[in-house]
Order: C-alpha cells, then structure tokens, then sequence
C-alpha cells in the first residue's frame, strides 16, 4: 500500500514520542541468564514480575508439557520481550529415544510454544541435560544451548548458595543455567542478577547475546557462550512514532533501526509476530494508542517498546461554531490537529466525528466542539445550543425564564448575538439596542436615503442604530434628553422601557387601557418618576410589565433578558388587540 504524504500534512502539527535510551553504554560486559523447566505457574509470574521491575531480559527453556498447561505465562514473557526457547516436552535423555520419539518430542514443543508467542516457530533448544549424540544432532535443526555458568541449584535449593555460585562463576559473555521451578532457585537468581547489574553487567537473551557480538547461531551446532571478541553492535534502538492531524484520520510515522523490522499495534497491546509490520505511513483513528518495537525475531531479538497515548502533546485551540445559512459552520485559527464534534450533547473525544464542512443544523440539539488530534490533546469544548426555532446559543440554556424570549426575537431578527453566539441575557440593554429591536419589529421603513432630521448630535448618521433612532423620533417613540442628546449607548432604565413601549405601542394605534393606579401593587411604587408613571401603570395594567410581583423596580436597569420578555408580551398582547383599521 503506497501512500502519498502531501504538502499540506507537513504544514499540520507532528507530535513525536522519541524514546529514551537507558541502556547500559555498549561495550560492556554482556550475559544471558536462561531458566530451564518450567513455566512454573508458582514462581514464573513472581520472576517475571522481577526481571521487568529490572529491565533485565532472560531466555526461557521451557518444557512442552508445561508450556501447555500455563500458556498464559508463556504469552506475557514473549510479550515482555523475553526469549521462548524449547528444552523438550518431558525432558527425557533424547539418546535414549528413537527417531521418531526424538522428532515428537521436539516438534511438540515447538507447537505448544508457538501458540503462546503468536506464530513464532524457530525456537533455540537445549537438550535435557545437555544430552545428544551425533544420531540425535543429525535430528536437530535448530542451534541448541549449553551452558558456561551452572549453580547445580537444583542440587543445593539455598538462595545465598545459587547467588554466590553464580555471582562468584559468571563472566563477560556467559550463559547461566538456573531454574524457574525452584522458589530457591529464583531467589537466588535475583540477587545475583542485582550484583551483577551493580557489576556492570547487561543482561540479554540468548539470540541477542550473539547478534551483539555478530556470532552466528547454526542450526545443530553447540553454543556455550559469547565471550568478548571486541565487537558489540549494541541494542536495537526503539522506534520514533510521530502522529499529524490528517483530515478524518492521523497520519502514523515510525521510523526505527533500517533493516530492523517494525512491528505496531494501534490497540495499545505489545506487537506480536503476527502483528502488523510497519511498511511506511498509515492511517489511524484519533483515539488509537500506538504501541511499536523493532525486532530482528520478536521472540527477544527487539528494542524496547515504544508506545504513544493519544492526547499526550500540546491543547488545540477552542474551535468557534456559528451558524451560516441554517448550516453549522464550525473553524480555528491555526492549521494544527482537527476539530472532533458531536450532536448529541455527549462529551467531544478523539472518538468522535471529525468536521469535514458545514452541515444542517441540529435543531433542539447541542452542538459541542473541540480541536486537537494527532496525538494534540484535545482543547476545552465550545458548547452552543440549537434551538427548535433555528437560533444558535452559546450562553443560554433552553428552559430558563428568558430563553423563549429571546429565542422568539432571535428569530424573527429582531435580537441580535454580540457575535459567537452570545446573547448575554443578564447583561443591561442599551437605548440604542431597544430602538434597534423596535425597528426590526415594525414593518414600516424609512425610505432609502432618509435624511437626519433628528436634533441629536450623539447619533452619527453611520452607527448602526441612526437609522433606527430617526425612525423613532420622528414618529415620537423617543424625544431624547433635555439637552438634546440621545445617549444611545445609555443603560436603559425599567421606566424609560415602559415609557418607550408606551409610546411605541400609540404609534402603532394600538391605545393600552389606562385609570388603574398600581400604587398598591407594588411596594416601590413612590420611585417611579412622575413623567413615567402613566406608561408604567398602564404596561402594569395590560400584563405586559409584572416586576417581581412585590416591586416594578423602575430605576433598576433592564437587561437584554428582560427587554425580550417585555417585547414578546407586547408581541402577544397586539396579536390579542388587533387595531381596527
Ligand atoms: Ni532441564
């Protein structure tokens, strides 16, 4: 499968895993330690649990019939990068076998360790007791392993004894022999190992001991062990795995040793033999975990594993959403990662849809979006609503006092967002705003080209409200202040509201009934001015203006929340009062 990578990818964000060497510096003494006999469901987990807290890689020469009973551990020590090697099914003196019986003992093995390490089939093998004979080589084809180094654990089953048999006789380049079968045998194995790592010692498998050296193991030829002939070529480096935002999917990058061959997963598990193997830039999903080694022979002839977590590098930016033509548009600043969006008011993740272009909105639905990908971590969401009506919501929530107010005059275009959707409903309406919002609802424009006849300096004739207050003024809607002024951008108290639509409400023919006093309906009715008391009694009169129930609050400001509510009633309440023509 040939890929191009196109220009744009190299323009979006790369996030990088670069693997850190810890390594001992090669060159240094080498040794392999094998444990013979088991698995041993009782000690073997316990060992391996060891070796990986150490980072020390053994070989294992495991006997068919145990390997077949504890599949499972012969599973995680392929996995945890150790060697799986064969020491027969039942350890019988292969001599004393026929041929048949020698062949049946060994290719039994051979496929029960093959199921535990996923279709590896070329295993080492050590003959029980380091037995054969030229009749019994001339059946092996597979190089076998002796040993250099041998506590006799078995012999003394004492922890302190197997350490300093050990400790006392390896070398650079041995091959120690204990068993797995023994808790004795495991402890003292470990602490030798510790002095032997506190010596400087590197412990390898069995096949890597020799690639290090570039000893060649032949198939039914003998090995003991790999003393130092001046040549390391040292560990395989583990690989680099890069990851950029690429449309629906991230772009994957591995780069490792060149002529080492590299196995992934996109899962999250170790690679295995029957894994996939890396063979240039692949696609992924975004919320894939990418996990790779390069291995020579994935049975312990590989470099550590490198493993890549989605969302592990810098936080994309908060996608902006809006709304274009009943379309959901959704964009960023920057080129990196991609935007990941949902519908259903569930949290966005790297699982989610990618945005690929605007699509129809969502109506009664969330709409929630954040950016990142390629391993970017995801940014904080933007969250707007979508109402039944068709208007989007950044900071509202359906089902508070004023959403349906708002919503309504959202709709029919006479409120406006401050841009991003954000209808600040608890923030105070301005004069200009109210006017604004009166124009849209009536159906009589001024003409094309009016001409300010209004006396008021503060409205410049290219606001976005001039137009509007000409309108108002000369139909008497608004009057402006004594010196002339219109202070659009004056907060507007709740009487100067009700004086507005008052007068609005005249303009339109439609007259509100008027004679009840509200002085005892509202407990600050002695703070409403004279010059705004008549319109506040009589919106109080015809429903459309309630305060709290106990007070009108007429010098308190009106908010945008509020003004909608006193709009839409006002709405309602000439739908209920048809003018008579
Ligand atoms: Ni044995």
């Amino acid at each position: 499968m040939k890929r191009i990578i196109s220009a744009v990818v190299a323009l979006l964000l790369v996030i990088s895993v670069i693997p850190m060497q810890t390594r001992a510096a090669q060159g240094g003494k080498l040794a392999a330690i094998t444990f013979d006999d088991g698995p041993s469901a009782e000690y073997t987990p316990k060992l391996l649990d060891a070796l990986k807290a150490r980072g020390v890689k053994a070989t294992f020469f495991m006997l068919g019939q145990n390997a077949q009973s504890n599949l499972d551990i012969v599973a995680r020590a392929y996995n945890e990068g150790h060697e799986i090697a064969s020491h027969s099914w039942d350890h019988p003196d292969l001599t004393g076998l026929s041929d048949s019986g020698v062949r049946n003992q060994l290719d039994s093995t051979v496929r029960v360790l093959s199921q535990g390490c996923s279709g590896v089939t070329d295993f080492l093998l050590r003959p029980p007791y380091g037995s054969t004979n030229s009749r019994v080589e001339s059946l092996i084809n597979v190089p076998m392993i002796y040993w250099s180094v041998d506590p006799e654990d078995w012999k003394y089953r004492d922890p302190d004894t197997v350490r300093s048999h050990i400790v006392d006789n390896t070398y650079d380049g041995a091959i120690i022999l204990v068993h797995d079968i023994h808790g004795t045998s495991v402890d003292g194995a470990l602490m030798a190992i510790d002095d032997l790592l506190d010596m400087g010692y590197e412990f390898v498998t069995v096949s890597e001991l020799h690639r290090r050296r570039e000893i060649p193991l032949e198939n039914g030829e003998w090995h003991y062990s790999c003393k130092p002939n001046g040549t390391d070529v040292g560990p395989i480096p583990a690989p680099e795995i890069t990851c950029a935002a690429h449309g629906a999917k991230m772009l994957v990058t591995i780069t490792g040793q060149s002529n080492a061959p590299i196995y992934y997963t996109t899962d999250g598990s170790t690679p295995k033999q029957n894994s996939a193997v890396y063979n240039g830039p692949f696609e992924a999903s975004y919320d894939s975990t990418i996990t790779a080694y390069c291995a020579y022979d994935t049975n312990g002839v590989r470099s550590e594993t490198t493993t890549m977590l989605p969302g592990e590098g810098v936080v994309g930016e908060v996608p902006y959403i809006r709304l274009n033509n009943g379309n959901v548009e959704m964009g960023k600043t920057t080129e990196e990662g991609v935007i990941f969006y949902t519908v259903d008011g569930s949290p966005v993740s790297l699982s989610s849809a990618v945005y690929s272009g605007p699509f129809p909105m969502p109506k009664g639905a969330y709409v929630r979006a954040a950016s990142g990908g390629g391993f970017m971590k995801l940014s904080p969401e933007n969250v707007v609503y979508c109402s039944e009506r068709g208007t989007m919501f950044a900071d509202m929530e359906p089902g508070t006092w004023y959403f349906d107010s708002i919503d309504r005059l959202a709709e029919a275009g006479m409120m406006s967002g401050m841009g991003n959707s954000i209808y600040a409903p608890k923030t105070d309406l301005t004069r200009g705003m109210l006017v604004t919002m009166l124009y849209a609802y009536t159906d009589v424009k001024l003409s094309a080209g009016w001409k300010k006849t209004s006396p008021f300096p503060d409205v410049e004739q290219d606001k976005w409200y001039a137009e509007p207050v000409e309108w108002a003024y000369r139909n008497s809607i608004v009057t402006g202040y004594k010196d002339k002024t219109f202070r659009p951008g004056n907060k507007l108290t709740r009487q100067e509201l009700s004086v507005i639509i008052d007068s609005f409400l005249t303009y339109r023919g439609n007259t509100l009934p008027r004679g009840a006093s509200c002085s005892g309906k509202f407990g600050d009715y002695g703070m409403i001015h004279h010059w705004a008391l008549s319109s506040v009694e009589a919106l109080a009169q015809a429903g459309l203006l309630a305060g709290d129930g106990k007070n009108v609050k007429p010098i308190s400001n009106a908010t945008r929340a509020e003004v909608a509510a006193i709009i839409c009633q006002m709405m309602d309440y000439e739908a209920a009062h048809p003018v008579k023509p």
